[in-house]
């Protein structure tokens, strides 16, 4: 049978959409820095009808990459390891971000050429593309927007566009480009490689502890997030395209979620009780501090839809979904 690379496959994304592909019953490779994955995923994801075989390594090595592809038939490729820097990590070594998440995904594209095998290709692009753009526009539209990244993370994720379908376009290997909006939801930790945690995953902790959260004052600013599942779906309709519509592809959820923090707070207090929410009275500080203060536009989702694909979940039912699932046991 012939199998699906994942690499970064033990980080967010990766667990999320590797669970799916085993639950489709897929032979998958996940490669990536960690020996094994984190719990509770090898008993849940040991319940699927997939194959999985988690090997370590670094994908800047470009003879373990070459060893992926040449002692197993791999025909799709998610080259999804990638190191999200904030600021701090930027300036201190710009270098790691750029041998990661360029240098190191262009050398997976190579290996795939070699193999002779591969038949698609995601390549990871992010909403971090538009970049100031994300500041004066309402709708992010893959064609019209234009892409102005601010951060050395988004300039990379626009090189893996630009680079990855020009290689791949040159050696004759079929990618798409996914252009992923700001993602939370099940399987999201902290790998000590992403410095931008969603601040769902902060909200759930305190959730989960039973304590108090004042978020900052209403109204919150425009932002458009995507439900895991939903982002992961997408995924799947690229991968599975039989001829891709378009090459660049946003998967968001193509909406702003401040309207629904309310019924998103209040959805986990549900599935949690003791926990309490309110806005910070003003002068009051936050107990939380915010992803981003300036709001955003939404990303249009008209290219993805072109695929088959539009996000199921609706804000509420999102977190009340991520809620169940903080709930779950192994
Ligand atoms: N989470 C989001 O909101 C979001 C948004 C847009 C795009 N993306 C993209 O999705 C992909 C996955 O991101 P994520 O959020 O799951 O990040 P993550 O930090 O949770 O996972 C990244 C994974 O890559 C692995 N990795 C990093 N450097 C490596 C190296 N040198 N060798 C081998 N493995 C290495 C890490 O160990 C980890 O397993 C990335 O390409 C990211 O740019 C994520």
């Amino acid at each position: 049978m012939d199998a699906i690379l994942v690499t970064g496959g033990a980080g967010f994304v990766g667990l999320n959409l590797v669970e799916a592909l085993l639950a489709r019953g897929e032979h998958v490779v996940v490669f990536g820095r960690e020996a094994a994955l984190p719990d509770p995923a090898p008993s849940r994801f040991g319940r699927l009808p997939g194959r999985i075989e988690v090997i370590q390594g670094d994908v800047r090595d470009e003879a373990a990459l070459k060893a992926l592809f040449r002692d197993r038939r791999i025909d799709r490729v998610f080259p999804f390891a990638a190191v999200t820097a904030g600021p701090v990590r930027e300036a201190a070594d710009p270098q790691v971000v750029l041998d990661v998440n360029l240098s190191a995904l262009l050398a997976t594209l190579a290996a795939a050429r070699d193999a002779g095998t591969v038949r698609r290709v995601i390549l990871p692009s992010s909403a971090a593309v538009y970049g100031e753009s994300a500041y004066a526009h309402a709708l992010l539209d893959e064609a019209t927007t234009p892409p102005v990244p601010i951060t050395l993370y988004g300039v990379t994720k626009y090189a893996v566009e630009r680079a990855g379908l020009r290689l791949a376009g040159l050696w004759g290997l079929d990618a798409v480009a996914a252009r992923i909006g700001a993602t939370f939801g099940p399987w999201e930790r902290d790998t000590g490689l992403r410095d931008t945690l969603s601040v769902h995953l902060a909200i759930a902790q305190v959730a989960m502890a039973r304590g108090e959260l004042v978020l900052p004052p209403a109204p919150l600013p425009a932002y458009d997030w995507v439900y895991v599942r939903d982002l992961v779906a997408g995924l799947l309709a690229l991968l599975d395209a039989q001829d891709p519509p378009h090459r660049v592809v946003n998967l968001a959820s193509g909406i702003d979620w401040a309207p629904h923090a309310a019924a998103c707070m209040d959805a986990l207090a549900a599935a949690f009780p003791g926990f309490r929410w309110r806005h910070a009275e003003p002068g009051e500080a936050p107990t939380i501090r915010w992803n981003e203060v300036k709001p955003r536009g939404a990303m249009a989702i008209g290219r993805a839809a072109d695929f088959g694909w539009r996000p199921r979940f609706a804000p509420r039912d999102a977190q009340a979904d991520y809620a169940a699932w903080l709930l779950q046991g192994p």
